[in-house]
């Protein structure tokens, strides 16, 4: 398939939709009460893994868009930016894949059963598990920590193709 010159709507709907849902599922993740032993989620904890599930449903959704409707890099750009960009945008949507999936399986050794924003149950993706909960303790936070990091070079190189290159690759993901 022949990649096109510019990113359409519906990929620049994708990628701002994922913006805002990352924002609002750190600020429930760093907002919600600690977790207890043996104790049921609350609030916090139902809507974190409700948008946590949207969120992988998105990012599977713009993954295959992107698989269909591949895009070219601004031609402008010199070989070590278009391999450093295609790298960081990769190990975005895997970072984004390894964070949900983490959760969702601390979320399932852990015995629980969660409503999707309070409306159907969500299957799990295995059961009760202490000693499985134990080994991949820490798994989620390392990946949401990692995804922040790479999402932070992802918004510099952004903000210096803004306002020190003055290219326009920064357009290419805005409305227009
Ligand atoms: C990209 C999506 C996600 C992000 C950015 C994210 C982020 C976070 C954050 C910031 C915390 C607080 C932990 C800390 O203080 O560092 C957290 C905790 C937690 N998240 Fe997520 N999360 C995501 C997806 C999910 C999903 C899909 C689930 C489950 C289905 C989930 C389940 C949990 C659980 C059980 C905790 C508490 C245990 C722990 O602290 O490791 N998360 N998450
Ligand atoms: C304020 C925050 C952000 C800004 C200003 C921004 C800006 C941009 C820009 C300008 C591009 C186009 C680059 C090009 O020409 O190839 C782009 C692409 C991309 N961005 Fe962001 N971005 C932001 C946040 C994020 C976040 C949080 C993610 C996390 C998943 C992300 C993932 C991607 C991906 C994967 C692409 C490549 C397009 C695709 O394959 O779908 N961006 N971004």
């Amino acid at each position: 398939m022949l990649p096109r010159l510019q990113y359409g709507t519906t990929a620049k709907v994708f990628h701002w939709l994922i913006v805002a849902l990352l924002i609002v599922q750190y600020l429930i993740g760093w907002l919600m009460p600690d977790l207890h032993r043996g104790q049921q989620p609350g609030k916090g904890m139902v809507f974190h893994i409700s948008f946590g599930i949207t969120i992988l449903l998105v990012i599977l959704l713009r993954f295959v868009w992107r698989l269909t409707h591949p895009v070219a890099p601004e031609s402008s750009l010199p070989p070590w930016q278009r391999l450093s960009s295609e790298l960081v945008h990769w190990m975005l949507y895997v970072l984004v894949l390894a964070t949900t999936l983490s959760g969702w399986l601390f979320a399932s050794f852990r015995g629980w059963s969660v409503s999707y924003f309070y409306l159907f149950p969500l299957p799990m993706l295995a059961g009760d598990n202490a000693a499985a909960g134990k080994a991949i303790d820490g798994l989620h936070q390392a990946a949401e920590w990692t995804l922040l990091v790479f999402v932070g070079f992802h918004v510099l190189a952004a903000l210096a193709h803004l306002f020190v290159y003055r290219d326009r690759v920064m357009q290419r993901m805005l409305p227009g």
